[in-house]
């Protein structure tokens, strides 16, 4: 059985002292027994957050990092620093990324593989644009942006991965994809983790939904069978998402 991973992505939002309040105000309340309750901030936030939700049940990611330990890279962070700082997670290849900082599916590859061998659990992100699904190619999209991000990935490691599908016409639109388009794309994720991994190692894979995820319908989102929770963008900046978890 697998346990629902439903994490917050902030994005560009709350500054530290903003950051510290609102766990404060939400982290007893948004801690949970049954799912695994994480939340993705900006880097300046990660100390504060950290420090107040110590010991709380709630984890901490960060939303992007670079691919090598060290070096000339102005302006980057590595996964040895956030692990070092209590990071346990960290969201890779999110469809803003890849849009507006020219992420590709090689570079996600390099971060997944960076992150697993410094012990963070990557979140990767994969979903089709609008253009794509009318088209007619989000299937086949979506299972080429899972196989390149994990390519040369071995199982053992590949088990410790979230997917995150979140199509890119959902995202911040307010327009949900149904729970029948979800499952469909998340079962074909699996599907393909399955080719790759075998049925023992994808079964255990937790593959989240992304895309205007809100109070309202969460619950039928994460019903579905291949859906094992969220990834929850502006609603994840409020007190809606405690209902979010304990949907
Ligand atoms: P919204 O929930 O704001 O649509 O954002 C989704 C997202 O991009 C999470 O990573």
């Amino acid at each position: 059985m697998r346990k629902k991973i439903i994490a917050g992505n902030w994005k560009m939002n709350k500054t530290p002292k903003e950051a510290a309040e609102f766990c404060r105000m939400i982290k007893e309340k948004a801690a949970s027994n049954e799912a695994e309750v994480v939340f993705c901030v900006p880097f300046v936030d990660l100390y504060p957050v950290l420090e107040e939700l110590r010991g709380s049940g709630i984890g901490v990611g960060a939303e992007n990092m670079h691919f090598e330990d060290s070096g000339a890279f102005t302006g980057e962070v590595s996964a040895l620093m956030l692990k070092e700082m209590g990071v346990e997670y960290v969201v890779l290849g999110h469809s803003e990324r890849r849009q507006y900082f020219g992420e590709t599916d090689e570079t996600v590859n390099k971060k997944v593989k960076k992150a697993l061998a410094a012990g963070l659990v990557p979140i990767m992100c994969c979903g089709e644009t609008l253009e794509q699904r009318e088209a007619g190619i989000t299937i086949e999209w979506v299972r080429m942006q899972v196989k390149c991000g994990l390519l040369g990935v071995s199982a053992a490691d590949a088990a410790k991965v979230v997917v995150a599908y979140e199509p890119i016409w959902a995202i911040g639109t307010g327009k949900t994809a149904t729970s029948e388009q979800a499952q469909e794309v998340c079962h074909a994720i699996r599907e393909v983790l399955t080719e790759m991994y075998g049925k023992e190692t994808a079964e255990q894979m937790r593959v989240q939904y992304g895309g205007s995820v809100n109070a309202k319908n969460a619950a039928e989102l994460f019903a579905m069978a291949d859906i094992d929770g969220g990834l929850v963008g502006g609603a994840s900046l409020k007190e809606e998402f405690v209902s979010i978890v304990h949907y």
